[in-house]
């Protein structure tokens, strides 16, 4: 058995690849581990959307290095890799910078990683593939296996065609992509049959997949049929590509489940046009509406820039009003982080200070709604779908249709389960409750 070691950066669809590249590895006699120190593959996966992201990669390699000395003092070897979006955006200063490095690849050529591999080990390193290969990543990948996950994700689109003048993503993983409906299904199939019983379906704009005529609404609704498969999501969603499909799926479909995350990133219409956006502030509003009053119970979250170049202190402030008027679940907030050759870098920029205090002042904003809908949740009874074992002996944690995180008292053999809880206290970010006996969900 050789060990190999993945350590995962950033988004939810790096989470996949990394499970994908598990998968990958198995069959030829590679096992997880959980940490580095003496692992014989280490692969770091990463991300470039903001700067701290990708300086985190090059801080792991200084202590991946002495792990790699100290196994070659054993007379042992460590093939070290670095993958994702990082590795496609700065391959060759990767390489430069960082010589322990045997292969950079980028998300979309890790099908190839046996022969680079092999190609690293004969010449000891110096592999780059940074293409956007010709053949399709997924016809040439193992079939799925899954790890048992009772919640899993799938990818079904990948790439982006909408080039928000901040975001990097259209240049590292290229152009939309959407895979065959048959083909997803199929993996989902899988996913069920190893445990799975809710899947989170991916893509970096997850909502513009199409296979012919047919969306997600319709995709959705294949899906739905699956036997065992109470719980379906999907992220990550522009709003633009909201359809009217896809509201139908929310109104008729009960296994889709009513939480949204819809990254609006600023409430100002000038700087939603700078962002290259093609929204305004009030086509969120009424995506929002409509949403609403198809499922009525749907809860949003949300993404937020602050400082981007040029924003004014009264731009700043339409994004406080409309994030007061919606009322968020959960949010995620960044200053803005110039990134090398998106339009936006080029552009005066905001002071770094003035940054910060928006975003405190925009945290500190999100942080009370999230409280609220947390405390809103306490004396309800809300089905709960168990996943794994909880922090204290005897507990389990599970999600709520809201995500929430929920601790209860139940027995192991409740995970895949979805059963009633009556929720008695917030704590933290998640909720605890009290299993309710002989009521099925
Ligand atoms: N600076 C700050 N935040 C960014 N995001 C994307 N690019 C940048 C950037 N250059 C944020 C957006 C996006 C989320 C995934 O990351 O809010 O929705
Ligand atoms: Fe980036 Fe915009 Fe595409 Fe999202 S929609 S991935 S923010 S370019």
């Amino acid at each position: 058995m050789r060990r190999l070691y993945i350590r995962t950066y950033g988004c939810q669809m790096n989470v996949y690849d990394s499970a994908r590249m598990t998968e990958l590895m198995t069959p030829l006699g590679y096992a997880s581990v959980e940490t580095p120190a003496g692992a014989d593959l280490v692969i770091l996966n990463t991300c470039h959307i903001r700067e701290k992201a990708a300086e985190k990669v090059y801080s792991e390699l200084g202590s991946i290095r002495r792990l790699k000395r100290a196994k070659e003092k054993t007379g042992g070897n460590m093939v070290v890799a670095v993958a994702g979006c990082v590795a496609q955006a700065e391959g060759e200063e990767i390489m430069a910078r960082a010589p322990i490095v045997d292969m950079v690849f980028g998300p979309q050529a890790y099908h190839r990683l046996p022969e680079m591999i092999a190609k690293a080990t004969r010449a000891g390193g110096g592999v780059l593939d940074t293409s956007f290969p010709p053949e399709a990543k997924f016809d040439h990948l193992p079939a799925r296996t899954g790890d048992g996950a009772v919640s899993a994700f799938l990818t079904i689109q990948e790439g982006c065609d909408k080039f928000c003048t901040f975001c990097v993503v259209p240049y590292t993983r290229g152009a939309e992509f959407s895979r065959p409906t048959e083909e997803i299904v199929a993996e989902a199939r899988t996913l069920v049959a190893g445990g799975a019983r809710e899947i989170t379906l991916l893509g970096q704009n997850v909502n513009a997949y199409h296979d012919g005529d047919s969306g997600l609404g319709d995709l959705l609704r294949a899906l739905a049929e699956i036997p065992g498969l109470p719980r379906l999501r999907y992220t990550t969603s522009h709003p633009r590509d909201i359809d009217g499909g896809l509201v139908a799926a929310h109104r008729d479909i009960e296994a889709v489940m009513p939480f949204l995350h819809l990254p609006v990133q600023s409430g100002s219409d000038r700087v939603l046009a700078q962002m290259n956006r093609r929204h305004s502030a009030d086509d969120y509003r009424r995506t929002i509406a409509r949403l609403r009053s198809a499922r009525p119970d749907i809860a949003f979250s949300s993404d937020f820039i602050v400082g981007f170049p040029g924003e004014t202190d009264k731009e700043f402030r339409a994004t406080l009003d409309l994030v007061k008027e919606i009322g968020f679940a959960q949010s995620f907030s960044f200053k803005y982080s110039p990134r090398p050759g998106t339009p936006a870098a080029s552009l005066p920029q905001v002071l770094d200070m003035v940054k910060a205090e928006r975003l405190d002042e925009l945290q500190s904003l999100l942080r009370s709604q999230q409280l609220a809908f947390n405390r809103d949740a306490v004396g309800r009874v809300l089905p709960v779908l168990f996943e794994r074992p909880g922090r204290h002996p005897g507990q389990l944690t599970g999600r709520s249709p809201h995500l929430h995180p929920v601790h209860a008292t139940v027995d192991d053999d409740m995970i895949g389960a979805v059963l009633p809880v009556k929720i008695d206290a917030v704590q933290g970010n998640s909720l605890a409750g009290t299993v309710i006996e002989g009521l099925g969900a």
